[in-house]
């Protein structure tokens, strides 16, 4: 290039510029009218939860005064439900805070994922994650049920420890983005956190060989329940995914939820079963608390055990508890969930036909 080239390559740069410029300003605009958006949506939002509340009252003191309920009060109560199930879907297509937990490890960054397709996405790599992990574990567990290797035992432990740690920011994530997650599932996973450190520690001593074999074979049966968890989580996913896509939503629907009661009845017994296997392991610790050689770490991961398998059965309980009482509910959600993924498919085959004809139109 000689200097009379560089001045003109560097004049018809300039003109590209004014061109980004142009753009960049279109787009800051555009995030500054999102931002609005977004804090209007918010007060509505919460103008909709406050006015409803009221309304809801009303309702609860009618029940107690014994006001019988007519046809229009019982529609009244469902389209209160359907509402809420709106407002959920609308509240997850908002950013959000994260939570106190998030702050600490990830600091002030922000997690929301404020497209539908895209949260899909996450929580069925989230999924993948857990059985690619199983599936390790899987294989060290029997490994170490053959082999005596100390080092061996610590790359299994050590990769629990990660494992859940892992477990617990990515549920928080989730957990940012609307998910509905239990309480109880995100604290079982801090208290594995805990239970894998304490077993790192675990001298190699006497007490520890007498208990290794269980664990170990433990470990293996949980990969396996994690793998059909896997298969039902995935399942639910896949049917959610379809309903948005499909028009009869009812019939839909209707499919999702006996197939949800399949998937489960195939499940729950596993999982009663590894909930039966943390109560024996919890007795069988408390036995080895009496061994000579037993340390600290004994009687504390008794406990912890004892207490996996009673919150777990709690829980589980409690939650088919719910799914059988409150189907008009789910019901609704899954509607609301349907009706905003087809929104958003719609939107996107509308942009991907634009795309299709602007090439032809020059
Ligand atoms: N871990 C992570 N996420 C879970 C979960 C778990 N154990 N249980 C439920 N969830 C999620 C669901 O994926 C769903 O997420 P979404 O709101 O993003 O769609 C949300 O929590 C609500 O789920 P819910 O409708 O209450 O239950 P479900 O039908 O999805 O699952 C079970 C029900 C019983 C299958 C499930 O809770 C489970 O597998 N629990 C057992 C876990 C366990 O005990 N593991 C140890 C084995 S020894």
């Amino acid at each position: 290039m000689d200097v009379e080239e560089c001045l003109k390559e560097w004049e018809d740069l300039s003109a590209d510029y004014k061109r980004l410029e142009t753009v960049n300003k279109e787009y800051v605009t555009k995030l500054e009218e999102v931002g609005e958006l977004q804090a209007t949506c918010m007060k509505e939002i919460t103008h909709q939860k406050y006015r409803m509340s009221i309304i809801a009252n009303a309702l609860k003191r009618f029940d107690k005064k014994g006001i019988t309920k007519d046809e229009r009060l019982a529609k009244l109560e469902k389209e209160i439900m359907k509402r809420k199930a709106m407002l959920h879907e609308i509240n997850t297509t908002l950013p959000k805070q994260n939570s106190l937990y998030l702050r600490i490890i990830l600091g002030n960054v922000n997690v929301s994922i404020l497209n539908k397709n895209d949260k899909f996405k996450y929580k069925d790599e989230y999924e993948k994650f857990k059985l690619i992990l199983s599936a390790i574990a899987f294989v060290l567990a029997v490994a170490n049920l053959y082999i005596d290797f100390r080092p061996l035992q610590l790359i299994l432990i050590f990769l629990l420890v990660w494992y859940y740690c892992t477990l617990t920011i990515r549920e928080s994530i989730l957990k940012v983005n609307g998910s509905r997650i239990k309480g109880w599932w995100r604290l079982h996973h801090f208290i594995s956190t805990i239970v894998s450190g304490i077993l790192l520690i675990w001298p190699q001593n006497e007490a520890w060989e007498e208990f290794r074999h269980t664990f170990m074979w433990f470990i293996a049966y949980i990969s396996v329940v994690q793998f059909m968890q896997f298969r039902y989580q995935s399942g639910v996913l896949y049917r959610l995914k379809a309903l948005g896509a499909r028009h009869n939503m009812d019939i839909t629907i209707e499919g999702f939820h006996s197939w949800m009661w399949r998937g489960l009845s195939y499940l729950l017994p596993f999982l009663f079963g590894g909930y039966v296997f943390q109560l024996y392991i919890a007795y069988t610790l408390y036995n080895i608390s009496f061994h000579r050689s037993a340390t600290w770490q004994v009687p504390y991961l008794a406990v912890l055990f004892l207490m996996l398998h009673c919150f777990n059965m709690y829980t589980i309980l409690q939650t088919l508890k719910k799914k059988t009482q409150s189907s008009m509910k789910l019901r609704y959600r899954l509607r609301a969930i349907a009706y905003r993924l087809s929104n958003e498919l719609a939107v996107l085959e509308q942009k991907w036909r634009q795309n299709k004809l602007e090439p032809k139109s020059e």
